[in-house]
């Protein structure tokens, strides 16, 4: 029997739509805001807005694409938090009104598990392998810094997480004040290809246990910049590429200095990495670094299942579809869960 599920993300900036069937991608639709573009960040009376345009069209072209008719879905997942109110509620709206008027049920996703569970979307024809449990995930994107154990699909642990800044944050608020675009990571990556990751010397936090912190690094970068702006105006222009390839090392030897604590600590060998900021070209080298010499197996996502997707969403859905977890249309979004115990499922 073919289990079809409809992935529906609209938490942040990014109205998307995904048809999973049977663990499978069969499409996976994202219309990015550009309007935050020119704020430096993200607006948020101005995403919900564009969830509402977007959402139909991104929906019905993802149906589409995927060759699928709406009463052949069996049941519709949405992000229902953790994100920006406003924009929740466009795409929780849309997945109620979805599953009233076709019969679907209804699946509601937490962001986070979906960022993690990422690394088991299937497509045809590209067959991998999937990662094994027990895992550890580091989880990284632009609102959160988290190693995550996983024992099983919905036994999952938070181990160590950001006692201040998000690593996507750190490397948005640095490349701000180099004058770059928003989003400041993938520029800064782009950048660090061509400079030298020893130019410079930031910070790096002394704080014990599997726990992160990203604001020390972000005043040490501050500090550096206007110092040597005092002797050169000119520098940061000059300086680009050794700049970010400084911050980048230093954001990532951060992320995996605590990683390899965590396997020590927990015995886990096996890990994957997941969000947007997975998507960095010098944390997938230092994870390939960590397969070859420590023997460990590691998963790097794709690209485009890095960043906000549905397919994520979908497949979460999916997982919770075989469960039986389905929800009730008095559910609301919510922008937060509690964040030190687990993962609310
Ligand atoms: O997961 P995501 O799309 O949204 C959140 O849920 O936060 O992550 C967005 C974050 C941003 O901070 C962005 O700068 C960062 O991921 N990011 C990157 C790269 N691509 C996206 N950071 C470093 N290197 C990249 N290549
Ligand atoms: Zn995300």
């Amino acid at each position: 029997m073919n289990i079809t599920i409809l992935g529906i993300e609209s938490s942040c900036d990014d109205t998307s739509a995904a048809v999973i069937r049977n663990g499978y991608m069969l499409s996976n639709i994202i219309a990015s805001q550009e309007i935050h573009r020119k704020y430096g960040g993200v607006v948020p009376e101005l995403a919900s807005r564009a969830h509402q345009q977007n959402i139909i069209p991104v929906v019905d072209t993802a149906l589409r694409q995927a060759g699928i008719e709406k009463d052949m879905v069996d049941a519709v997942a949405f992000t229902r938090g953790p994100g920006l109110l406003g924009s929740l509620l466009v795409g929780t709206s849309f997945a109620k009104g979805f599953a009233l008027s076709t019969g679907a049920k209804l699946i509601e996703v937490n962001h986070l598990h979906a960022h993690i569970l990422s690394n088991f979307i299937q497509e045809e024809g590209k067959e991998k392998r999937l990662p094994r449990f027990p895992f550890l995930c580091l989880l990284v994107s632009g609102g959160h810094t988290q190693i995550v154990v996983l024992r099983d699909y919905f036994n999952m642990e938070i181990i160590g997480q950001t006692i201040d800044d998000a690593a996507g944050e750190a490397f948005d608020k640095c490349a701000k004040v180099m004058g770059l675009p928003y989003p400041g990571g993938p520029v800064v990556d782009r950048y660090a290809k061509e400079g030298d990751s020893r130019a410079f010397r930031f910070s790096k936090p002394g704080i014990p246990g599997l726990d992160y912190s990203f604001s020390g690094l972000k005043t040490s970068f501050l500090y550096t910049l206007r110092d040597r702006l005092k002797e050169d105006p000119q520098f940061v222009e000059k300086n680009i590429p050794g700049l970010c390839a400084s911050l980048q090392q230093t954001i990532v030897d951060i992320l995996t200095d605590k990683l390899m604590k965590a396997s020590v600590a927990t015995g886990i060998t096996e890990a994957v990495i997941a969000g947007g900021v997975a998507a960095n070209s010098g944390l997938r080298n230092a994870m390939t670094a960590l397969a070859d010499e420590k023997g460990w197996t590691v998963h790097l996502p794709e690209f485009r299942f890095t960043t906000d997707n549905a397919a994520m969403i979908g497949i979460t859905g999916y997982f919770k579809y075989l469960e039986g977890m389905f929800t009730t249309q008095d559910v609301a979004p919510v922008a937060r869960f509690d964040d030190r115990c687990n993962i609310r499922l």
